[in-house]
């Protein structure tokens, strides 16, 4: 239907007959000739209707932005004075000697520069898409399965697709289930991901595995999380963990070179997870940022004022210093804001101290608690913080995990906030992971990856001895503070595996129920095994600058987990149910 792509035209086709398809951008009308840009995914074009052809110029007209056109002309140079430079094609034009309507449009919901409430662009995606920053992140997102693909083909990694309709996987989410209609009362779950059944190829001796593999998640959305999106799933064989880490890096490294040019480090920097909690308060530290938590609770223990002595003394609490270079001149209005904010992450406060002048010593500090702390405890906060005159400090002082998560918060809203971001790129490794973490509402132990990572003591006796200091051989790759993929060794052993299970409060016979499967299979010949995987929808929505993975997905959900493009979730005809054996009760009243 067409000779060439609208974006693709220049000068070397002056004079040639062209056809070219594609969507109206704009129209506009200059008295008695008309101009028309004409859209394809390649880029758009300057076509010149004149009246001269009196039957094409009516219908040219008629035709408003979105119609779809094919159009024929003679390819001439744009006169002195209306070239268009930001144009690839804006030396030429073509002038329309026929032209056909292939679709009407009508009055399009908005116009493709518009910007546009979200949930309208979900509605009507099909225009959303014909975005050009659309088009390009699909586009990369394809060129980045593609060199993925390859990489892993090239090295023996074979891609075999895993079951949908399966059995709940515990990632820690909770399930989209499916009725079964050939076993009424009972149902699948729409795998969280496909572990299990990549630990079980590994034991079918497939050696190396990878899927780009669709996974389904009930839980709270947000920028980076969605209830179905893709992974970058891996495992391998007889391969340890610092094996697999300078695979997957190099992986990576390649990609981004590949696709990017941008050249990361090498190796990727490792850190301990103790050491990401202490210094940035998360496991996935953005190290962009140079700003530092520092720990103070022992000084504080004697301290008058309780809103420290409290957490100083309590061994689950934590007070952290976090230090702002230049952040005297912070308004007290931005202060409130800040105290605010961190209060959507459960702190209570935000106490700091203004450094004017250290070497008036305490009249040179301001603050509305300093009357609170001694001398020696303002020396402490002095030199652990390293501040110089100009700074401000500002303090959490709560449980650990709530100073961790506020502070840790804070000092990333600082960094952007202020222009602290250094460098575009910082990889990093975070590893000695804990085995499980406490859950103390419920007073139980809960695995920090999932129940199949190994721990690094071989011997289930001593890791039921102490749960709460066991490490495990997981690791993250963490991306400008995303949590870009996260793997392990996996427990090769079925005494192992059962004492992870104990721990985690399964029972022998629920644990025969739900993961009999895996635990015979332990037993009938397991290689050491382990593997990764890697969230490719923030995998690209890093590599392309987007600040949400629903930018890098063509057909996303909604906040609330809704497609309103299809209107689903939606409700089915009753015959369905009965079919399925399912009789709907209005919701139980949600409980806190
Ligand atoms: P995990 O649960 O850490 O590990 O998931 C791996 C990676 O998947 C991405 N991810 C998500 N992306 C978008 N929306 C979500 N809701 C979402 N949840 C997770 C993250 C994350 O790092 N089976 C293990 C992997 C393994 O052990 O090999 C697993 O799924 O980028
Ligand atoms: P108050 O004594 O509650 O008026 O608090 C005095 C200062 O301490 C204020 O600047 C509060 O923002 C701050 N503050 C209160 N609770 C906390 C907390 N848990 N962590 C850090 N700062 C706090």
């Amino acid at each position: 239907m067409r000779s060439l792509y609208c974006g693709e035209l220049n000068e070397s086709h002056l004079d040639q007959e062209v056809t070219v398809c594609g969507w109206v951008h704009r129209r506009r009308d200059h008295g008695g000739v008309i101009f028309v840009d004409l859209r394809d995914h390649r880029g758009l074009v300057q076509v010149v209707f004149d009246p001269d052809t009196p039957e094409i110029f009516s219908t040219a007209e008629r035709i408003r932005n979105e119609f779809v056109l094919q159009v024929t002309g003679r390819v001439r140079n744009r006169p002195e004075g209306t070239i268009n430079e930001d144009l690839p094609t804006g030396h030429v034009e073509i002038l329309g000697l026929e032209l056909n309507v292939l679709n009407a449009a009508e009055t399009p919901p908005f116009q493709l520069d518009d910007d546009v409430q979200d949930e309208l662009r979900l509605r009507y995606r099909y225009i959303d898409l014909r975005r050009p920053e659309m088009q390009e992140k699909l586009r990369l997102r394809a060129r980045i399965t593609r060199t993925l693909r390859n990489w892993l083909d090239d090295r023996g990694f074979v891609d075999i697709e895993t079951p949908i309709l399966t059995r709940s996987t515990p990632e820690g989410a909770r399930d989209y289930l499916v009725p079964s209609r050939t076993h009424a009362g009972e149902f699948f779950a729409l795998p969280q991901s496909p572990q299990l059944f990549k630990q079980l190829l590994m034991m079918g001796g497939m050696d190396r595995y990878y899927q780009i593999a669709r996974c389904f998640r009930d839980e709270d959305l947000r920028a980076d999380r969605q209830p179905e999106f893709t992974q970058l799933d891996i495992e391998t064989a007889f391969l340890d963990e610092d094996s697999i880490m300078t695979m997957m890096e190099s992986m990576v490294r390649e990609l981004f070179d590949g696709v990017l040019g941008v050249q990361l480090p090498d190796p990727f920097p490792r850190m301990r997870y103790a050491e990401a909690m202490e210094r940035f308060g998360t496991d996935r530290p953005d190290l962009r940022i140079p700003l530092e938590l520092v720990d103070l609770g022992d000084v504080m223990k004697t301290v008058e004022f309780k809103v420290f002595a409290g957490p100083a003394n309590d061994p689950r609490g934590r007070i952290a210093a976090l230090r702002v270079p230049g952040g005297g001149g912070i308004s007290r209005k931005d202060i409130d804001d800040y105290t605010k904010y961190v209060g959507k992450y459960g702190a209570r406060g935000l106490a700091y101290i203004k450094v004017n002048e250290l070497a008036a010593g305490r009249d040179g500090l301001q603050s509305p608690i300093l009357k609170f702390l001694p001398d020696a405890v303002v020396e402490a906060i002095v030199s652990r913080t390293g501040v110089e005159d100009g700074d401000l400090v500002f303090f959490g002082a709560d449980r650990a995990s709530v100073v961790n998560e506020s502070l840790g918060a804070l000092r990333v809203r600082l960094g952007h906030d202020r222009g602290l971001i250094e460098g575009d790129w910082k990889p990093v490794w975070v590893v000695d992971f804990p085995m499980f973490e406490r859950d103390e509402k419920n007073n139980r132990w809960m695995a920090l990856h999932h129940p199949f990572t190994a721990p690094n003591i071989d011997a289930a006796a001593a890791l039921e001895e102490n749960p709460g200091t066991s490490l495990s051989r997981a690791y993250d790759m963490v991306i400008n503070g995303t949590e870009l993929g996260g793997g392990s060794i996996r427990i090769h052993r079925t005494d192992i595996q059962q004492a992870v299970f104990r721990l985690l409060g399964i029972g022998e016979q629920e644990a025969r129920d739900k993961f009999g499967f895996l635990l015979d299979a332990l037993n009938f010949g397991c290689p050491p095994h382990g593997g990764i995987a890697f969230g490719l929808d923030r995998l690209v929505m890093l590599m392309t600058g987007a600040t949400s993975i629903r930018e890098v997905m063509a057909f996303p959900k909604t906040q609330t987990a809704a497609c309103p493009l299809t209107d689903a979730p939606s409700t089915v005809a009753t015959g369905q149910l009965i079919e399925l054996g399912i009789h709907l009760r209005k919701p139980p009243e949600v409980e806190d």
